[in-house]
């Protein structure tokens, strides 16, 4: 089939590339021509693990290409789709500008029928508007051409993208047109093997599903984060709390690690937009705002922490950060609690050496150049004159580091595990302080 994406960011070209490699015919745009200049060469401007060979392969082989150009872009696709940013507005609602600068420009250019998608996490409602925007620029021209708007939200998640992407766990198709649902099922048919993974619903329904699932997500998060907060209290230790609640099948082992609040381009984001369109329906969403509040507090959760180990003062001490982007295989630094961390360490007059496999160059992109700030090569590199170190991203290269090195390393032998990533025993036994997320015992013994 012939397909259009507009939008080369982490879903557009993660979706382009997954469906050139399923023999589509794709064109992705985007406004950004030195992106699209350099996808052209092969580079991929994100890491996302298999992303860059993925496209690479299929640009080679005429299946996936990138332009500038909006009006090539309609005239390509049979299915075109809607895959730009939303980013916050400053009340929290998503901004639609980009969505329906893009719809505006499918109805300027569009001939024949064609089915347009939404990819990107759109509030309630979207649909209709993308539907208005195309006709209100069909109607400028003068014509009428047919096209359906059609629901289908995207479920990656960083780091894993193109796996979820080759194989969804469902495919939510929301849509009230049968023409433009068959179109979209033949499209999808070559990942809805073995069994049926497509639900098929009005599109206010697929736009809420999004939503939904980011929301539930996150409050797994926030309910275990809180627990936590009560385990330190109680001295009691999360993590056999979480192995013990986990084993229920009807609550499961995912998504209720306790750590340092969740970040990234989509939890916090759509949290709030979630609660911001509950408020203008009239709705308090009681619950949704306190899954919020209860991961702002948890960022400086880490910090607290700190700065009680060293006794409220932080002025001329140097701590060690282990990990900076938002989660593990993922340079993104969005939200990312690190930041939240840094900062605060910089506000107290804490210099910061940091070292992170990936988002050495995205840090540099938010913070530039500054005296308090080292971004180290290596690991061991960050620990050098520290007095402290905090582990806040869960990478596999800091999973089973030497303790004895560490220890000897550091000024005051201090280990903060922002992830609950170490055992407080083997980590005790190499002479370092231990502070972990929730374990009551390392904290009541430090307390
Ligand atoms: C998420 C959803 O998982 C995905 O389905 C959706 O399409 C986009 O948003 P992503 O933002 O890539 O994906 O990251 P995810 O792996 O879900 O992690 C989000 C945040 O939650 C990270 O900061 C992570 O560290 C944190 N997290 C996750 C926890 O703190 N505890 C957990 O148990 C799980």
């Amino acid at each position: 089939m012939r397909i259009t994406l507009f939008g080369t960011g982490y879903v557009g070209l993660v979706t382009g590339a997954c469906l050139a490699e399923m023999g589509n015919h794709v064109l992705c745009v985007d406004i950004d021509a030195d992106k699209i200049a350099a996808l052209k060469q092969g580079v991929v401007p994100i890491f996302e693990p298999g992303l860059a060979p993925m496209v690479q392969r299929n640009h080679a082989a005429g299946l996936l290409d990138f332009t500038t150009d909006a009006a090539a872009g309609v005239a390509h696709g049979e299915v075109l789709f809607i895959a730009v940013g939303t980013p916050p507005d400053e009340d929290g609602s998503a901004d639609l500008r980009h969505v329906l600068a893009v719809a505006a420009s499918i109805g300027e250019h569009l001939r024949d029928y064609a089915v347009v998608v939404n990819k990107s996490t759109v509030p309630v409602g979207t649909a209709e508007r993308v539907c208005a925007r195309i006709d209100q620029a069909l109607a400028a021209r003068g014509v009428q051409v047919p096209f359906d708007v059609v629901s289908n939200p995207e479920f990656l998640k960083e780091g894993d993208a193109v796996d979820d992407c080759m194989r969804p766990d469902r495919i939510i198709i929301g849509s009230d047109s049968a023409r433009a649902l068959a179109l979209l099922k033949r499209l999808y048919a070559p990942f809805n093997r073995n069994h049926e993974r497509i639900v098929a619903m009005d599109t206010r329904s697929a736009e809420l599903t999004k939503y939904a699932a980011n929301a539930m997500l996150a409050t797994k998060i926030s309910f275990m984060n809180e627990i936590a907060n009560l385990a330190e209290r109680v001295g009691a230790d999360v993590e056999l709390v979480r192995q013990g609640i986990g084993a229920d099948p009807r609550i499961g082992y995912h998504f209720i690690y306790p750590g340092a609040g969740y970040g990234g381009s989509c939890f916090p984001k759509d949290v709030q937009a979630l609660v911001h369109t509950a408020e203008t329906h009239g709705y308090a969403p009681r619950l949704l705002q306190a899954v919020e509040a209860v991961n702002q507090a948890q960022k400086q959760h880490l910090f607290a922490l700190i700065q009680r180990h060293f006794g409220g003062d932080l002025r001329g001490k140097t701590i060690a950060l282990w990990g900076l982007a938002f989660k593990p295989n993922t340079d993104d630094m969005r939200a990312a609690p690190s930041r939240t961390l840094m900062e605060a360490l910089w506000g107290a007059g804490a210099h910061v050496r940091a070292y992170d496999p990936e988002a050495q160059r995205e840090t540099r992109r938010f913070y530039g150049e500054r005296a308090d700030l080292t971004l180290c090569v290596q690991p061991y590199e960050a620990l050098q004159g520290a007095d402290a170190l905090v582990l806040v991203t869960e990478w596999k290269v800091f999973r089973s580091p030497d303790f004895a090195r560490i220890r000897a390393a550091l000024a005051t032998p201090v280990l903060f595990d922002g992830r609950n990533l170490y055992d407080p025993a083997a980590v005790e036994s190499a002479g370092l302080a231990y502070y972990g997320i929730g374990r009551g015992r390392s904290v009541d013994s430090h307390a």
